[in-house]
């Protein structure tokens, strides 16, 4: 069903040369450091990974989402830090400023990606996380500027990236609210964009989490990505490209979770118990078949959501949140039936299948749980709203 072009399979070939040659080598040091890897930033942008989905006026190369899967599958099998790298230079912020912004902002968006900075995507807050509707950060019209104030947390490459692109509830000179809008902003030019502490992590440890503040921080309003149903729609024209960004996160995922099932099938044959190969006990084969299982249907959910994105589009809402469902709980499963697989040496911190667990759990959390997801494909399928903040409900008083 997904016959790749012989393009997508030359390009496929490239990313894999570079995954499994200098990204892998690298992965363990990553981890290990905490350090973000500028080192495969500059691999990325040599081998013409990052920015790749930025249209070719632009000084991108066009390339389709599934293109962009296809590099993300084969960097996360070698280093998941840098496979969220491929992600997030080619979806999410990046394609939500390609299509609703201004040419000057899609011109700054697109030098900023294909110069190596990773956009960062700012919209939970510590009190607003699945519920992101209920944020408080403000945007408020004065004169000629937005003077924004709130604070974000769990931002992805916060204190590595340079372009921001900030959730914010937008109001008029007036005070009266128009929607939320999407704002862009760049640290250490930006006046009033704190970065204020890194999160430590229990995987992903090469690329920071941190959060973020918002101090009286003023932007002139052509600051501000207009989406095409205005400020009032504004909110779900964003989540709509945001799209684009979980069909990223299960491809990571996914990459993770086959990189350990190599090692575990390589692993199975080597090493001998009871006089033969592990592999040859049933106990074993079945594991590896239901591991198989498991990648191919999360491949093909992925792929086929990719591929549901119309031209200049996003992919669809129910087909992102189901490849991200499925794939990121497959993931885990994956990747912890490959670490049983291997004994006590995958419990080793020199075995890189203990890193590949850690790193694989935070995908059904960020982009969106799987709690959160299973609601949005529920709507999808049942035609429904489910609002989720019903009337009813009293909180218990302050004891
Ligand atoms: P909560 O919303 O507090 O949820 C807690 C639990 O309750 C979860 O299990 C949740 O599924 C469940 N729950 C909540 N509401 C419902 C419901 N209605 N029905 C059923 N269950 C429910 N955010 C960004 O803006 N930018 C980023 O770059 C970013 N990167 C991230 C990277 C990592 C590594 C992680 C872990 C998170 C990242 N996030 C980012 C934040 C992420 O999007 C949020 O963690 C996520 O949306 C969930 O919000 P929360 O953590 O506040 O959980
Ligand atoms: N794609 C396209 N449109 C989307 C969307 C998506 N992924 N998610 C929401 N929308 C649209 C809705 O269809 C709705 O549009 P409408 O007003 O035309 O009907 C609008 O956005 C508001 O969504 P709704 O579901 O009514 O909002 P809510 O107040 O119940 O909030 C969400 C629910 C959207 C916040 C919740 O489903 C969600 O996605 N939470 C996770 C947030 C997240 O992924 N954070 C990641 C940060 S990196």
């Amino acid at each position: 069903m997904f016959a790749l072009t012989p393009e997508q399979l030359k390009l496929q070939a490239r990313a894999r040369e570079l995954a499994q040659g200098p990204v892998r080598g690298r992965a363990a040091e990553v981890d290990r450091t905490e350090q973000y890897p500028w080192d495969n930033v500059e691999r990325l942008k040599d081998g013409g990974f990052v920015g790749m989905t930025i249209p070719t006026e632009y000084g991108g190369q066009g390339l389709s989402y599934l293109d962009a899967v296809l590099v993300t599958e084969q960097m996360s099998q070698a280093c998941s830090v840098t496979g969220r790298v491929v992600v997030e230079t080619n979806m999410g912020a990046i394609s939500a400023v390609m299509a609703y912004g201004s040419p000057e902002q899609k011109q700054l968006a697109a030098r900023m990606v294909l110069d190596g900075d990773k956009p960062a995507i700012c919209i939970t807050e510590p009190d607003a996380g699945s519920s992101a509707t209920e944020m408080t950060t403000r945007a408020d019209k004065r004169g000629n500027r937005y003077v924004i104030n709130g604070a974000k947390h769990w931002i992805t490459g916060g204190g590595v990236s340079r372009l921001h692109l900030i959730f914010a509830r937008v109001f008029d000179e007036n005070g009266v609210e128009e929607g939320i809008g999407g704002f862009l902003a760049i640290r250490d030019e930006t006046e009033g964009l704190k970065i204020v502490k890194r999160e430590p992590t229990m995987g992903l440890r090469g690329i920071p989490e941190a959060e973020i503040a918002f101090e009286d921080m003023e932007v002139p309003p052509s600051a501000l990505v207009m989406p095409p149903r205005g400020l009032k729609k504004g909110f779900a024209d964003l989540m709509n490209a945001y799209n684009s960004q979980r069909v990223g996160a299960a491809t990571v995922a996914l990459g993770i979770a086959q990189g350990a099932y190599e090692l575990a099938l390589d692993w199975s044959e080597t090493r001998e118990q009871f006089g033969r190969p592990i592999n040859e006990f049933q106990g074993i084969q079945w594991k590896l078949a239901d591991m198989s299982i498991k990648l191919a249907a999360s491949q093909a959910l992925i792929y086929k959501a990719a591929t549901s994105a119309p031209a200049g589009g996003f992919p669809d809402m129910v087909m992102a949140a189901q490849a991200k469902v499925f794939t990121s709980e497959a993931a885990i499963e994956v990747a912890n039936q490959a670490l049983q697989i291997f004994g006590a040496r995958g419990y080793s911190r020199n075995n890189p299948v203990e890193r590949m667990v850690r790193d694989v759990r935070m995908f059904t959390i960020g982009g969106g749980t799987a709690e959160i997801l299973r609601t949005v494909v529920a709507g999808g399928i049942l035609k429904k709203k489910l609002p989720q903040a019903r009337d009813g409900y009293v909180k218990k008083a302050a004891e």
